[in-house]
């Protein structure tokens, strides 16, 4: 595994994890001017990787790479520990899988943090975490596309829904999410696969992807839901296109909720919708 050690002004780290996608990172140092942290990929990913990072610091215009290393692989998971801070998103309150929630304010979504999307940090995840209770109903079937780490399958499962199931064509994801399935002992069942390979008709489908693959798969998700399809994933003024998809397709908007990228950006929109037909 490859471990790259990076510098930020404080004031940008926030920007810096939005933009990074909810992906985890390790803080080694941080005070009020600068954070110091360690980001992880797989040793084949270390190219692309890389160009993504000075891609960020680009954007942001602050923050750099200052070291590189090979580490074993389980060092990752172990780092997470010390640096997981539960996040309330009402109804629920995300924590790591070794905590226990002893309260009864929030709903408790464990997440064994890997290197899977869906922390539950990012304005994406959070927008639909949120939604969920409005429209998930006791005894719904429910399928999440792309569920990177699980976390909205479980959310739904755990308002009741008695089916779910969720789909990544990425194996690291099912692998985790059927971890975090267990962790938090809900019925949510994994499916390695991509959307054009989805059978059957659920009552909610859920979908926090990018406009790329809306504008490829649109058609493919919109047949898969009976009573409510929830959308993410969309940025700033993507959000015309794919309300241009909908109305294509027939789709009916009854909800629109947005959340901006960071507070230092309060005009980048991340946007969610809820469609019926
Ligand atoms: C933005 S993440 C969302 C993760 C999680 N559902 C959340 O809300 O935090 C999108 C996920 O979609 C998956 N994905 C991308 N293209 C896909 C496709 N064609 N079929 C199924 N999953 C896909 C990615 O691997 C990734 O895990």
């Amino acid at each position: 595994m490859k471990k790259f050690i990076c510098e930020i002004p404080e004031d940008k780290f926030e920007i810096f994890l939005v933009e990074f996608n909810g992906y985890g990172v390790e803080v080694l140092e941080r005070d009020n001017q600068n954070v110091k942290f360690a980001v992880y990929t797989e040793k084949e990913e270390e190219i692309p990787f890389r160009e993504g990072l000075n891609c960020i610091f680009e954007d942001i215009g602050e923050g750099k790479i200052v070291d590189e290393e090979y580490v074993e692989d389980r060092i990752w998971e172990e780092v997470w520990k010390e640096d997981f801070k539960p996040i309330k998103v009402p109804p629920f309150i995300i924590i790591p899988e070794w905590e226990i929630y002893k309260g009864d304010e929030f709903i408790p979504i464990k997440i064994k943090v890997g290197m899977s999307f869906g922390t539950g940090m990012h304005a994406t995840t959070q927008l639909v975490l949120s939604l969920l209770p409005k429209y998930i109903k006791e005894g719904n079937t429910v399928l999440d596309v792309g569920c990177g780490t699980g976390i909205l399958g479980i959310g739904a499962f755990k308002l009741g829904a008695s089916k779910v199931d969720t789909v990544d064509i990425d194996e690291k994801a099912i692998e985790e999410c059927k971890i975090n399935a267990w962790e938090n002992e809900v019925k949510v069942q994994c499916k390695l696969g991509s959307i054009e390979q989805i059978e059957g008709v659920y009552d909610v489908v859920l979908a926090n992807l990018q406009i790329d693959i809306f504008r490829k798969y649109f058609k493919d998700i919109v047949k898969h839901f009976d009573k409510y399809l929830i959308i993410s994933g969309i940025f700033k003024n993507e959000k015309d296109e794919l309300l241009k998809l909908a109305e294509e397709n027939n789709l009916k908007l009854i909800e629109h909720k947005s959340k901006p990228e960071s507070e230092e950006k309060p005009e980048d929109l991340w946007h969610s919708f809820v469609f019926e037909k």
